[in-house]
Parts: structure tokens; C-alpha cells; sequence
């Protein structure tokens, strides 16, 4: 199973995913290349260390959304992606390229879904007074955040928290969740074929 990674930012869920396959841990899903809309990512830098293909274009230059993405999936169509996995990648993306992806696209979503959709989720979480917090993997669809829900991971929400200890907490927990999740879907992949 081929997969591809798109970030915008520092890509620890990258480096977990490049140290599940490293480890032999992730079924038989292989990255095969990394796509940034942010050109100075620390996650593409992660990925050259690991000798992953990396492009990325800047989605500034594009006079629509709809002209990025379709220049995105020109770019990833080279890796021939059986799975395209957002990893902390911080745009919302076209019906049309959610069409192209349909049933390979999945994203990474820090609370437990269906709470708190969109952006500032651990301090959503920390002013309502929940006691558990989490992070969630779901297929993308044309709905923010609202996909099919895959796998889930729970933390406690712990006296005395703030938005950091917080959200270092559930990022850790995603570095457990996402190989999970990927190796998993390799599996069912393996199997249905
Ligand atoms: C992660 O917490 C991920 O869940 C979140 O961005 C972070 C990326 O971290 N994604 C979203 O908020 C998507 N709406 P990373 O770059 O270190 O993997």
C-alpha cells in the first residue's frame, strides 16, 4: 500500500510514521513520498533525513483553492498513492479533490470527534471541563472534520492542565494512533485483495 503524507508544519506524526516503518510496524504500507503547501516545513526536512521524495508548492501562488488542489493531485499522481494520509496538513481541501481521493484520503484530528471540529481544540476541551481529551483518524469527506470516524485515542485531562500540557499529551498519543491506523488499513487492504 502506497502511501503518501501532506503536512504544513513540523510533521512529528511524519517521524512517527517513519519510525513505525522503520521498526517493521506499519503492515504493508510503505511512504513514498511527502507533500507540503508550506515550502520551509520542518516536516519535509524529516523526510530527506528519512530519503523520502518530497514536493511542495506553495498555495499561495494559486489564484483558487480549486487550482491548488488540482495542482496537488498533478503532483501526487507521480507517487501513485493507494492511501494519501494528512498529517497535521492545515487546509481544507476541494469537493474535487476529496472525489479524487474518495476512500484513500484520511486526516488526523486532535479531540474526540464529533467534538470539537476545526481549530484551538485543547483549550475548547480544557474550558468545557472535560476529563478526557484525544485524537481521532476518519476518512476526510466534504464536511470539515466530519468523515467516517476510523480510530480513536483517549488521554486524561489532568487538574491543574493547560493548552501545552494538553496538547503534548495528545500529540503524543496520535504518534501511537496514526501507525496503528495505517497498518491496520494495510492489513484490510491486503486482505480484500
Ligand atoms: C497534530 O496535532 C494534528 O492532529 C493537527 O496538527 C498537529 C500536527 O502536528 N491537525 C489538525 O489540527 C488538523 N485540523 P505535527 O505536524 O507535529 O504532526
Amino acid at each position: 500500500m502506497r502511501v503518501v503524507c501532506l503536512l504544513s508544519g513540523s510533521g512529528t506524526n511524519l517521524g512517527a510514521l517513519i519510525e513505525a516503518q522503520a521498526h517493521g510496524q506499519l503492515g504493508q504500507a510503505t511512504l513514498v513520498g511527502v507533500f507540503s503547501n508550506v515550502p520551509d516545513a520542518f516536516g519535509l526536512e524529516r523526510a530527506r533525513r528519512a530519503n523520502l521524495p518530497t514536493k511542495s508548492l506553495s498555495h499561495r501562488e494559486f489564484p483558487t483553492r480549486e487550482a491548488f488542489d488540482q495542482a496537488m493531485i498533478d503532483a501526487l499522481e507521480d507517487w501513485h498513492p493507494d492511501l494519501v494520509v494528512m498529517a497535521g496538513f492545515m487546509r481544507i481541501v476541494s469537493p474535487a479533490f476529496v472525489a479524487h481521493y474518495a476512500g484513500r484520503l484520511v486526516n488526523i484530528h486532535p479531540s474526540l470527534l464529533p467534538k470539537y471540529k476545526g481549530l484551538d481544540t485543547h483549550r475548547r476541551a480544557l474550558e468545557a471541563g472535560d476529563q478526557e481529551a484525544g485524537a481521532t483518524v476518519h476518512w476526510v469527506s466534504d464536511a470539515l472534520d466530519e468523515g467516517e470516524i476510523i480510530d480513536q485515542i483517549r488521554v486524561p485531562i489532568l487538574p491543574n492542565d493547560t493548552v501545552e500540557l494538553l496538547q503534548a499529551r495528545v500529540l503524543a498519543a496520535e504518534h501511537i494512533l496514526y501507525p496503528r491506523v495505517i497498518r491496520s488499513l494495510s492489513q484490510a487492504r491486503g486482505q480484500a485483495l
